[in-house]
């Protein structure tokens, strides 16, 4: 079975996390893009999304279905039911590293806005330890110098990502070479440096479910 392959099965295998007649939060990715295909077979179930960036939205609304702004959606639910999105890498403790295709802030906010954030990776996903992904920091461009400096000294090598604006309108520092022990307290600590608005570890916001896909199927985690 190829990687491709694999990615389609897991998002298959997601469908039975939605609930039927609500808001469904959508990540972004290439296996998220594979979710939104399956998502489309069932799109008359649904009330609708909330996108967790540009891209998506617009693969969404190709096929069809609603997108919803997460402050309408949130106006008329407590919580969105579910967010379904892929990971860069994701540990024993089901933290994960985001961020990859540098949607992790908007990625962030729609899982906390969900009651239950539903991870679909295949097996090249798993590590020991997240950081073997370089980890990806969201950050206001007159802040690049200050949080590189910074980035550089958590001990891995730091790099602005070239000609990548997110949809907020922001950078891409990328740090390479860590070996993150602490999911937790690392995201803690960078979320307190100025200038940096999120960063792709999802410790906090990690997965309720991982579903994992593998040459002989699908493994879940929960
Ligand atoms: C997007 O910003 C990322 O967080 C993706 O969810 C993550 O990189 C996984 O992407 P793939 O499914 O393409 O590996």
């Amino acid at each position: 079975m190829t990687q491709d392959e694999m990615k389609e099965e897991v998002a298959k295998a997601a469908l039975a996390y939605v609930i039927e007649g609500s808001i469904v939060g959508v990540g972004t990715g290439s296996t998220a893009n594979k979710f939104i295909d399956a998502l489309a077979t069932i799109k008359d179930k649904i009330k609708g999304t909330v996108a967790s960036s540009e891209v998506t939205a617009e693969r969404l609304r190709g096929h069809g279905i609603p997108v919803f702004e997460l402050n309408d959606a949130l106006s008329q639910v407590n919580k969105l039911s579910v967010y379904i999105d892929g990971a860069d890498e994701f540990d024993p403790q089901k933290n994960l590293t985001k961020g990859g295709g540098g949607a992790l802030t908007r990625e962030k906010i729609v899982a906390a806005g969900s009651e239950k954030f539903v991870c679909i990776v295949d097996e090249s996903k798993q590590v020991d330890f997240l950081g073997a992904f370089p980890l990806p920091i969201e950050v206001i461009p007159m802040a690049e110098t200050l949080v590189m400096s910074i980035a550089n000294n958590l001990g891995g090598k730091a790099q602005v990502r070239e000609g990548f604006t997110t949809d907020n309108g922001n950078i891409i520092i990328d740090v390479t070479g860590l070996t993150i022990k602490n999911a937790r307290q690392l995201e803690d600590d960078l979320n307190e440096v100025p200038g940096i608005v999120t960063n792709g570890i999802f410790s906090h916001q990690g997965a309720d479910v991982i579903l994992m896909a593998t040459p002989t199927g699908v493994v879940t985690f929960d």
